[in-house]
């Protein structure tokens, strides 16, 4: 890497097999979670993803670079964790507060790589890119904030039970 362009190619890379790799592991958390309430923000945050995959598609595009097989590995280890919760053998309450817990570490994971990209969009002027990150980046605040709602109502309380 020789300047903040190669930095930034290597950070929307990554994000593009984040993103990728989400769209195959959430499905299983809106299987496994009990909570009609959490099932939705999982689906939801699911067509997100799609969306949000297919804008980092397009700006691999306009940039010229080829994702090809760079893999994220924290994303790896983050829906590894998921996995594992999901094979837990919990009460749903229970589980269901624990599929949140992972979820968020996601969404924080996330909301930090495209923060990241936002900058560095800006700073090396591409403008209408650091727009489209910005809207993902808006999108994962919110599905953080929903799950905080979750985790702050009901589940939490009735995990406690
Ligand atoms: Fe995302």
């Amino acid at each position: 890497m020789k300047n903040l362009q190669d930095l930034f190619e290597h950070e929307i890379k990554d994000l593009y097999s984040a993103e990728k790799q989400l769209i195959e592991a959430l499905p299983k958390m809106v299987q496994a979670a009990s909570d009609k309430k959490l099932q939705d923000a999982f689906s939801s945050h699911l067509e997100e993803t799609k969306t949000q995959f297919e804008r980092i598609q397009e700006i691999c595009d306009e940039l010229g670079v080829n994702p090809g097989n760079t893999k994220c590995d924290a994303m790896e280890g983050l829906i590894e964790e998921c996995e594992g919760m999901i094979k837990e053998e919990a009460q749903k309450d229970v589980k269901d507060a624990g599929l949140i817990a992972c979820a968020q570490r996601v969404e924080h994971y996330e909301i930090s790589g495209y923060g990241t990209a936002v900058r560095f969009a800006k700073e090396l002027g591409h403008t209408a890119i650091a727009k489209k990150l910005q809207t993902t980046l808006d999108e994962e605040y919110d599905a953080d904030n929903k799950l905080d709602k979750l985790a702050e109502g009901r589940l939490n309380k009735k995990a406690l039970v």
